[in-house]
């Protein structure tokens, strides 16, 4: 089948790729003892790999114990965290796969039992509503990050960040949507801060644009992507507040600072609702390497390529569901759909 997506694809920042799919983040919660990455995650990753993703982004791994909140994730924090991804990492890599580690810290959707008894953190002290189905506790009521604190969580990215390209990640995307701390500032409805990281639409991305800054001076532009989130699906449609003002100030803003590499993501909605949506809106102002998507189909993943929206097309649940993804995307055959024992099995 003549397909874009399928043929290889020569990027400026990551390099000649065999196609374009992406294997988009997703937790899986398998982590070894002390949060390690173990032999049954490298060869999941290794076999989607081989059959032609392209590039895969991992599972949230979580930048420090302050910032968890899941059962059983794996942590980039300690050499022996780092050391352990690194079978998966060549493996992956054997095969001309690029492998990016997504970094996390999820502020105040988490509970005291993930962070080893210490408080949750947050750019504010509002707790987030519902029940945990990690823990099946509420949501723990979150500190609010100290203005002198700001440096120190910068500092857990950085850290986890060079543990990444020590264990020889390709790059790393931090992970700033679904809600989690980076969102938790960029959001007024949980911002509320009166301090320099709070109030304004510039203040409320500060923190997100100086953690890009010092990853960029650091590590460079090719190695280091951000996924955002600002349309989404909870409990009904979840946008950024001031959306428009938030992308004409933010999108320009990390492109004059060097960041070259964005992932828009919608969470598990539709695509043309939340992220294509908001896709089109960014890439009148961005004009750089951009991954985006949701289920979408292979001749609907074409014609966003075709349509100059995207350079790389994202896939969860399907490669989740089919480790052979994109040789059925060649053959036509049907791809497996996600299900709750899918879900229980790495392989
Ligand atoms: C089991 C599961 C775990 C996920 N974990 C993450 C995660 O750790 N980080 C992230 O950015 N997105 C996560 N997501 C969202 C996916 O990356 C993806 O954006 C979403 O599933 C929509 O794409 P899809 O329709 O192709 O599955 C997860 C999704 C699923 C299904």
């Amino acid at each position: 089948m003549e397909s874009i997506v399928l043929e290889p694809f020569d990027s400026e920042y990551l390099g000649l790729l065999k196609t374009r799919v992406v294997m988009s983040a997703m937790s899986r919660s398998f982590a070894g003892t002390h949060h390690t990455c173990t032999a049954d995650i490298a060869n999941y990753y290794e076999r989607r790999a081989i059959d032609g993703v392209a590039l895969i982004i991992t599972e949230g791994i979580v930048i420090h114990t302050s910032g968890d909140g899941y059962n059983n994730v794996p942590h980039l924090q300690t050499k022996e965290q780092a050391e352990s991804w690194e079978n998966t990492v060549s493996k992956v890599q054997a095969t001309g796969t690029k492998i990016f580690a997504q970094l996390w810290h999820c502020g105040r959707i988490s509970h005291p039992d993930y962070t080893g008894g210490v408080s949750i953190v947050s750019s504010s002290n509002k707790k987030a509503e519902g029940i945990n189905r990690q823990n099946g506790k509420p949501f723990g009521v979150p500190r609010t990050i100290e203005l002198s604190e700001i440096p120190e969580i910068l500092k857990m990215y950085v850290d986890a960040a060079g543990n990444a390209f020590k264990a020889g990640f390709d790059g790393v995307e931090i992970h700033m949507g679904h809600g989690y701390l980076i969102d938790q500032f960029f959001d007024s409805r949980i911002n509320n801060r009166n301090d320099a990281y709070g109030g304004s639409v510039e203040n409320r991305c500060r923190i997100a644009i100086e953690l890009i800054s010092v990853l960029i001076d650091k590590y460079g532009p090719g190695k280091v992507m951000i996924r955002i989130s600002p349309s989404r699906y909870m409990n009904g449609l979840y946008e950024w507040p001031e959306l428009e003002e938030m992308l004409n100030y933010f999108i320009p803003k990390i492109s004059e600072i060097g960041l070259r590499l964005l992932d828009v993501s919608c969470a598990a909605a539709d695509y043309y609702q939340t992220s294509g949506k908001i896709i089109r809106m960014i890439r009148k102002q961005w004009d750089h390497f951009l991954i985006g998507g949701a289920s979408l189909s292979l001749s609907q993943a074409d014609s966003e390529i075709i349509e100059g929206l995207l350079e790389m097309v994202t896939w969860g649940r399907y490669i989740l569901a089919n480790p052979d993804f994109v040789t059925r995307l060649k053959t036509g055959k049907e791809l497996r759909v996600l299900t709750d024992e899918i879900r229980s099995i790495l392989y």
